[in-house]
């Protein structure tokens, strides 16, 4: 693209961060990233895409040349007005976000009345404004400071930078402002421009409605086993319905992943640190950690009982298309199963080396064929298409026993009660 783009910092170059600076480098900008872990630094300039994110490598790699990655920050202050700020905001104990790499990242900007702090980063509604107090204290009054939260989709990442549904840009309307705004214009997106607080709002408010919406139709799901409907005809029924939709009512066993869990705790935290008692997301909440374990009782209910039972997860990582597994549900499943005295094998096909280091006791498998052999039962964690297409007849040779437990409502039932076994989904009759 053209020589007139704006050149941009990109700091923390995870997945938020390296789509953001790949996106962007596609665009036509020189992207100056930066990042605190050097080994990451260094495998990016050897070419190497530390994550699994479908496309990012090709996108990378063909921007390679304008693409600069380096451990201090002063290459993308000389050179870029916008600093795209990516890094990490975990939960802390309390539930709140933890906000100190952020911290750290305002405090190495120096003053300045021609650089940009542009937050992408999810923080609480407030931050921006806290930030701004700070920067006045610091005598950085100068520097301005924009809300540009992130709304992609691990899995489809590239692609949701590339067609977003919708860019929020949230400022005082000075000069930060346009630019960020002219950087996204050959987007053709739908642009919401606001003020900071609400820009920092829309983010939270939305990832909480999309829990919100999961643990809706678990609940149904639920009622649905009491009463003999069948959840998937339910959610199909009322997906057709406009003001509804049918996108996040796929009843499961619960949400995970790296945004959900901490924002909607990070929102209803928000809310009860300024005297509002969330009632809603506090049950979205719970809601979602009884349905992970709603798995374990299915198994003791056909199993009568799970020790020194043989139970293979199919899938680790939070969703399919990505390596991230971070609070996903495996990991609650894995660590209930082996208290209760089960034998663990699991298969994923991109997240078992993260999946390594937080999972223990658990024997991992080369092949879905390969976990499956021996088992009792089979639970689909996470729907691969790979894991989909399994040929039942033969997991059911390779099996012990006869039990396949579709925590996501994604296998084909006839196929797998064809193979001789039985099936159970989540609210499915
Ligand atoms: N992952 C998602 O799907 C997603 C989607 C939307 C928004 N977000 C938000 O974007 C932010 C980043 O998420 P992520 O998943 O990309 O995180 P990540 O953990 O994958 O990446 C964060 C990166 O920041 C780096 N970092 C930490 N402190 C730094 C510092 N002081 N200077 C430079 N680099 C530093 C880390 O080394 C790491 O590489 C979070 O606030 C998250 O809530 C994430």
């Amino acid at each position: 693209m053209s020589a007139d783009r704006e050149p941009i910092g990109v700091i923390g170059t995870g997945y938020v961060g390296l789509v953001t600076a790949a996106g962007f480098a596609e665009l036509g900008s020189e992207v100056f990233c930066v990042d605190i872990d050097a080994e990451k630094v260094q495998s990016l300039r050897a070419g190497e895409v530390p994550i699994y994110e479908p496309g990012l490598r090709e996108l990378l790699a063909r921007n390679s040349e304008r693409l600069h990655f380096s451990t201090d920050i002063a290459s993308a202050l000389e050179h870029a007005r916008l600093l795209f700020v990516a890094v990490g905001t975990p939960p802390t104990y309390s539930g709140d976000a933890d906000l100190s790499a952020v911290h750290a990242v305002a405090d190495a900007i120096p003053a300045s009345k021609d650089h940009a702090l542009v937050m992408k980063s999810t923080v609480p509604c407030g931050t921006g404004a806290a930030l701004r107090r700070i920067f006045h204290q610091q005598g950085k009054d100068s520097l301005a400071y924009v809300s540009c939260p992130e709304f992609l989709k691990e899995g489809s990442a590239v692609e949701d930078f590339l067609h977003p549904d919708r860019v929020v840009v949230g400022d005082d309307g000075d000069w930060a402002g346009e630019a960020v705004v002219a950087l996204y214009a050959p987007l053709g997106a739908p642009l919401v421009r606001t003020d900071i607080a609400s820009a920092e709002m829309v983010k939270l408010a939305s990832n909480a409605f999309l829990a919100t919406k999961i643990s809706f139709i678990n609940e149904i799901a639920n009622v649905c086993e009491q009463t003999g409907a069948d959840v998937v005809e339910v959610a199909r029924g009322m997906g057709l319905d406009e003001r509804i939709g049918p996108r996040f009512l796929q009843a499961g066993i619960g949400y995970g992943g790296s945004c959900f869990p901490k924002d909607v705790d990070a929102l209803k935290q928000l809310a009860g640190n300024s005297g509002y008692h969330f009632q809603l997301l506090t049950a979205v909440i719970e809601v979602n950690e009884l349905q992970k374990r709603r798995v374990i009782s299915k198994l003791q209910k056909h199993l009568g009982g799970l020790v020194g039972k043989r139970v293979a997860l199919l899938g680790l990582a939070f969703k399919p298309n990505t390596d991230d597994m971070r609070e996903a549900s495996s990991l609650v499943l894995s660590a209930r199963l082996q208290a209760d005295g089960a034998h663990v094998s699991a298969y994923d096909p991109v997240a078992e080396e993260q999946a390594r280091k937080l999972v223990t006791g658990v024997t991992f498998a080369t092949s879905p064929l390969d976990a499956v052999r021996d088992a009792d039962a089979v639970v689909l964690v996470t729907e691969w298409s790979e894991l989909v297409a399994l040929d039942w007849r033969q997991a059911a040779d390779a099996m012990a026993g006869t039990l396949v437990i579709d925590g996501r409502n994604a296998l084909d039932a006839h196929a797998v009660r064809a193979a001789g076994l039985t099936y159970e989904g989540i609210g499915r009759r």
